[in-house]
């Protein structure tokens, strides 16, 4: 199947990043979600009641981001070049470090700031242990990441479509698909009669769309799949 896709959309989740040694958020005992509650770090409302924990927590999530290395997984679909395009869940940038070149981020990106009153992009000093301002208005400086209670960028959104109306082949890799709007993407590929391929450790919430759920994980399966495309 994947010797004879032409335009592969790679849909990822967290544990496209377990392997770099980034937290899943579900995992048991290793999931973010274990020890934080998402409402009280990852919402909106949380954000306008009480920001300067939020900003600590984003900030210490992005140098961890930035300490990590791609894994044997990101590095695999970097290496198929525009072969692939990923569609992704994370805000981490392993994947383009990893070598990805068309990489939409459905939930924002860590390394991305935008002024919470006027949506300025923000390149100032982030290095901070309370939100900067923003120069242009005085608001405060946020995360440029999808916070619950908050949709999803328009553009990234129809991108995703888009990638997926154009696909020959779906692999999800990583991803637990109980988040929505997100998860509804495989069910649109799925309706476009396109062959879906999960690897994941365990059964996920969009296993039963999957012709194969192949029992692995990102960095040991994405890289057999190029030798056997070498190979064919
Ligand atoms: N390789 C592949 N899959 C793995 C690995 C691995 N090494 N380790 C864990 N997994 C699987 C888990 O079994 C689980 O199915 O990755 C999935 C991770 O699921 P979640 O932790 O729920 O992460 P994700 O699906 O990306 O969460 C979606 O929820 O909180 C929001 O915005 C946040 O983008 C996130 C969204």
């Amino acid at each position: 199947m994947f010797a004879s896709a032409q335009h592969v959309v790679v849909f990822s989740g967290a544990g496209m990043s377990a392997e770099s040694g980034l937290n899943t958020y579900r995992d048991a005992d290793s999931g973010l979600w274990e020890g934080v509650d998402p409402l009280d770090m990852a919402s909106i409302d949380a954000w306008e009641r009480d920001p300067e924990p939020m900003w600590r927590w984003y900030h210490k999530r992005r140098r961890q981001a930035a300490q990590a290395e791609p894994n044997a997984g990101h590095l695999a679909i970097g290496a198929w070049g525009n072969k692939a395009q990923v569609v992704t869940q994370n805000i981490d940038n392993l994947h383009e470090r990893g070598g990805a070149t068309s990489v939409v981020h459905l939930h924002g990106s860590l390394f991305e700031f935008r002024c919470a009153e006027c949506a300025r992009a923000f390149s100032g000093d982030v290095e901070t242990e309370v939100p900067p301002l923003c120069p242009a208005c005085g608001g405060l400086i946020r995360p440029g990441v999808v916070w619950f209670g908050e949709a999803l960028p328009q553009r990234e959104w129809e991108m995703a479509e888009e990638e997926i109306s154009l696909c020959d082949l779906l692999l999800i890799v990583g991803t637990s698909g109980v988040v929505y709007p997100a998860a509804q993407l495989p069910f649109l590929a799925e309706e476009a009669g396109v062959p879906i391929v999960e690897i994941s450790p365990q059964e996920t919430e969009l296993s039963p769309l999957a012709s194969v759920l192949w029992k692995s994980t990102a960095a040991r399966a994405l890289p057999q799949l190029a030798t056997e495309r070498d190979t064919h």
